[in-house]
């Protein structure tokens, strides 16, 4: 077993040599607090980094406003080609990168390495976009007219993430947002500064290499930067990734002043358990689901829904497999599940269990804070029934409500019966039961599976949800749209000027 030698690893990183919170196409000195990175497997600080004040921010934002002048303008394969590059700095700094968002951030090795392969893949994908920011062309009413719409780019993006993904999330965003003609601000989760400096880090040596500068930066503050950023009318769209809470007054404040939201917010993702389902598939999917990262995704499985005939059984195999789950240092090879962010994490953990319990709840296993240093837990069952409250909160940590129902019927309208939409899925062998889920009158949220977990998306598909989740919608399939504008144009190449819908307006 390899123990990583976190000097060494800081190092290989670049980070031993950055103190700042702030960066354009190079690091500024910045005057704000001092961020203490803490390991959340021992709750010791790893390292610290300066953040950005008022005046920093501004520097950075009149950066990203410049930068976009001539961003804008270079054609868009050649600005995939800086993502491509990207791309291969991410391949060649995998391994470490995976260390430090395992360190910082507290998920398993495997799953630190699995997000810098997404955002690789991201880069991949956006690449290829690049040649087809395609818009259409249509046929003009009106004799010897053209028709068509163009995409342009559409100015700095202001991108604000949550610890959990620290740099996944960044990367749909910004590989996109960049191909796009975008340039862009990062505020990473207060939480998770490291790896922030980490990419950005990377990101440089890429930007200078070809002598740019400007396009993608970073302003780490506490909530202030991300206030100031929504407030920004230079920053006409805001992707924010967080709690349902910090997404309304986003929505609302960038309303206000005509920008555009790109929101991800909460989940209180499902699985629907059948009778006639391949039970040892779905053991293994709600094991990843709910105890994967902790129970810290935002697509992580919060409620199970086991049909009648099947709930005991399948109870009984998860509660095996739950004690089966090796809790310990997340950088450890046989480490299942690591430990939650902080100390915060563990009280919202058990004042959602004591809140339950109070309302009939049953726990089956679980529930306790293990006693180690740094902030662990164990996965928990909890039996429920419809009509109780807290199971349709979400609660972020490794925490499943289990619900029994008779029929498809009464598993979706529990299903559907909380106010987020993210992620779904349901296991089962019937194809006319798994249609109806994917139908139109089935699950409402912006995922839907069949025979899959809820958690663990590829990054081809567009990701987001409903409801209380936001609506918004990045990285693959068309997500890109949100990060342009839109321009119909419509030219005239004859010798008279007839009007549409045939209005004569002649003297
Ligand atoms: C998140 O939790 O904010 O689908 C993103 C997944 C990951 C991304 C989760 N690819 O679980």
């Amino acid at each position: 077993m390899e123990t990583i030698a976190v000097p060494r690893l800081l190092d290989r990183l670049g980070l031993s040599a950055v103190n700042s919170g702030a960066a354009t196409g190079r690091w500024i000195e910045t005057y704000g607090a001092e961020l203490v990175s803490v390991n959340p497997a021992t709750g010791e600080p790893i390292a610290s980094v300066r953040t950005a004040n008022e005046a920093d921010y501004e520097r950075v934002v009149q950066e990203a406003v410049s930068a976009f002048e001539t961003w804008r303008m270079l054609p868009a394969p050649g600005r995939g080609e800086i993502v491509r590059q990207m791309g291969e700095e991410l391949r060649a700094h995998k391994e470490p990168l995976g260390q430090l968002v395992s360190l910082e951030m507290g998920k398993i090795l495997t799953e630190g390495l699995g997000e810098v392969q997404e955002m690789i893949d991201v880069c991949d994908f956006a690449v290829g976009l690049s040649r087809q920011l395609y818009g259409l062309t249509m046929h003009s009413e009106r004799p010897f007219h053209r028709m068509y719409e163009q995409w342009h780019p559409l100015g700095v993006v202001g991108i604000v993430t949550a610890f959990n993904f620290p740099v996944a999330v960044w990367s749909w965003n910004a590989a996109i947002a960049a191909v796009c003609g975008d340039t862009m601000i990062w505020k990473p989760s207060h939480k998770t500064p490291l790896t922030a400096v980490a990419v950005q880090h990377i990101c440089h040596r890429v930007m200078e290499r070809n002598g740019l500068t400007g396009v993608f930066n970073l302003c780490m503050g506490e909530h202030g930067v991300a206030e100031r950023m929504v407030a920004d009318r230079r920053i006409p769209l805001i992707s924010a990734t967080g709690s349902t809470r910090m997404g309304k007054r986003v929505g609302q404040v960038v309303a206000e002043r005509f920008g555009r939201s790109l929101l991800e917010l909460g989940g209180n993702n499902a699985i629907v358990v059948m009778d006639d389902a391949d039970l040892d598939l779905a053991v293994r999917a709600v094991l990843f689901g709910a105890v994967g990262t902790a129970g810290q995704r935002c697509t992580s499985t919060r409620r199970l829904i086991l049909q009648r005939g099947i709930a005991e059984a399948f109870v009984d195999r998860l509660k095996s497999a739950y004690a089966h789950v090796r809790i310990g240092d997340p950088l450890e090879a046989p480490t299942l599940m690591g430990p939650l962010v902080d100390e915060d994490a563990i009280t919202s953990m058990m004042d959602a269990l004591a809140r339950a319990r109070a309302e009939g709840a049953e726990v089956l296993c679980g529930g306790k804070r293990v006693d180690r240093p740094g902030y662990f837990v164990e996965p928990t069952l909890v039996r429920v029934r419809a009509g109780m409250q807290v199971p349709l909160e979400e609660t972020f940590a490794p925490v499943l409500w289990i619900y029994e129902v008779d029929s498809l019927k009464e598993a979706m309208e529990l299903h559907n019966g909380v106010p987020q939409g993210l992620s779904s899925s349901i296991f089962t062998r019937n194809l006319q039961t798994a249609e109806r889920f994917l139908s139109a009158a089935g699950s409402d949220c912006g995922i839907a599976n069949v025979n899959i977990g809820t958690s663990g998306a590829e990054i081809g598909g567009a990701f987001g949800g409903e409801k209380e989740t936001g609506g918004g919608r990045e990285s693959g399939s068309d997500s890109w749209k949100l990060y342009m504008r839109r321009q119909t144009n419509t030219l005239n190449w004859g010798t008279d000027l007839p009007l549409a819908q045939g209005v004569k307006f002649d003297v």
